[in-house]
C-alpha cells in the first residue's frame, strides 16, 4: 500500500508526518465538524463536484466558514493529486471541523475552520461486486438531520460492528420498520421493475453515487420511486442493492435470515453497475 505524503492542511499542503492537531480541537471535543469521502479512480475525482457542493451545504447547516470558495477548494483538491502523483485507484479523505479554541459547547469567536484532506489506495472490490454482500437490520438511533455529513458518527460505527460481528457487510437503519438507508451507504428495493428508495428528507445523506443513480434510472427508462420500503416489504423483494462512494453500486443478496431472490445479483442491481462503471470510465468487470 503506498502512503501518499502530501496532506492538503487549510490551504497549504504539508507532509503527512508533519500534521499536528492540538488535544482542544472541536472536531475531536465535539464532532464538531463535516467531512467528504470522494472516489478516486485511475488518479482522478469521481463526482468531486456533488461532493464539494455537498461539503458546503453541511458545513453551511452548522454554521462552519470554509476557508475557500468551491473552485479554490477543487483546484486545491486537484494540486493534491498531482503532489502525491495519485495514479491509481484511491479515495480521499476531507474534514473541517469548527476549529481549535478552549473547551466550550457554544461557537468560539473569531476561530478559523481546521481543514485537512490525504489520500490513500483504494482498490475496488470486485468480489463484492460480481457476488454481493450480506446485510443486517438495526435500529436508525441517529439525529433528525443525516442530511448534513457530520463528523457525529457514533451511531452509524455501532451498527456496522454489529453488521461486522454478524458476518455481514453492511447495517440496513429503519425507524420502526421503515428503512432509511445504511450506515454508511444509501439502499434500494427493486419489486416488479420499479427502483424504491428513502426519499431525500432530512433522514438520509442524500449520497453523491444515489445522485447518479438517479440519473441512470432516466437513461434507462427504469422507474425510481422515492418512496421508503419497510422491513416488511424486504423478503418479498426481488432484487436489493446499496450505493456509496467506497462501495459503489453493490448487489445485496442477504438481509437478516432473508436471502433475496435467488442469492445472486439482480437484472436492475447489474444494469445500473454497468451504468457506474461506464460513468466512471471504468474497465467492466467480470459479472
Ligand atoms: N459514506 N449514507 C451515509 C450515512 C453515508 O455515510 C454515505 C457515505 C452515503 C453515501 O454517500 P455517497 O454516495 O456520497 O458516498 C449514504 C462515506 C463513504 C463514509 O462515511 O465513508
Amino acid at each position: 500500500m503506498s502512503v501518499y505524503p502530501v496532506i492538503m492542511s487549510q490551504t497549504n499542503f504539508v507532509h503527512r508526518d508533519d500534521l499536528t492537531y492540538p488535544y482542544e480541537e472541536r472536531g475531536l471535543q465535539f464532532g464538531d465538524g463535516v467531512y467528504e469521502v470522494i472516489r478516486i479512480y485511475n488518479g482522478k475525482y469521481y463526482l468531486l463536484n456533488e461532493h464539494v457542493n455537498r461539503l458546503f451545504r453541511s458545513a453551511e447547516a452548522i454554521k462552519i466558514e470554509l476557508p475557500f470558495t468551491r473552485k479554490e477548494i477543487t483546484n486545491l483538491l486537484q494540486k493534491l493529486l498531482e503532489k502525491n502523483s495519485m495514479t491509481t485507484d484511491g479515495k480521499l479523505y476531507l474534514q473541517a471541523s469548527r476549529g481549535s479554541a478552549p473547551r466550550e459547547h457554544t461557537f468560539p469567536a473569531d476561530v478559523p475552520a481546521n481543514v485537512y484532506a490525504y489520500m490513500e489506495d483504494f482498490p475496488r472490490n470486485l468480489k463484492n461486486l460480481s457476488d454481493g454482500v450480506s446485510t443486517i437490520t438495526q435500529r436508525d438511533v441517529r439525529w433528525e438531520n443525516c442530511y448534513i455529513k457530520s463528523l457525529n458518527l457514533l451511531p452509524n460505527v455501532i451498527a456496522k460492528q454489529e453488521a461486522k460481528e454478524n458476518g455481514s457487510y453492511e447495517a440496513i437503519l429503519h425507524k420502526d420498520g421503515v428503512i432509511t438507508e445504511c450506515s454508511s451507504s444509501n439502499v434500494y428495493l427493486v419489486k416488479d421493475g420499479k427502483v424504491y428508495t428513502h426519499p431525500t428528507t432530512n433522514n438520509i445523506l442524500h449520497g453523491c453515487v444515489r445522485m447518479r443513480i438517479e440519473k441512470f434510472t432516466r437513461d434507462y427508462n427504469i422507474p425510481l420511486i422515492e418512496e421508503a420500503f419497510s422491513i416488511s416489504d424486504i423478503s418479498a423483494a426481488d432484487e436489493l442493492f446499496l450505493s456509496s462512494s467506497t462501495s459503489e453500486v453493490l448487489p445485496i443478496v442477504k438481509v437478516d435470515n432473508d436471502t433475496i431472490g435467488n442469492g445472486r445479483p439482480g437484472k436492475i442491481t447489474t444494469r445500473l453497475q454497468e451504468a457506474y462503471e461506464l460513468d466512471a470510465n471504468l474497465i467492466k468487470h467480470k459479472v
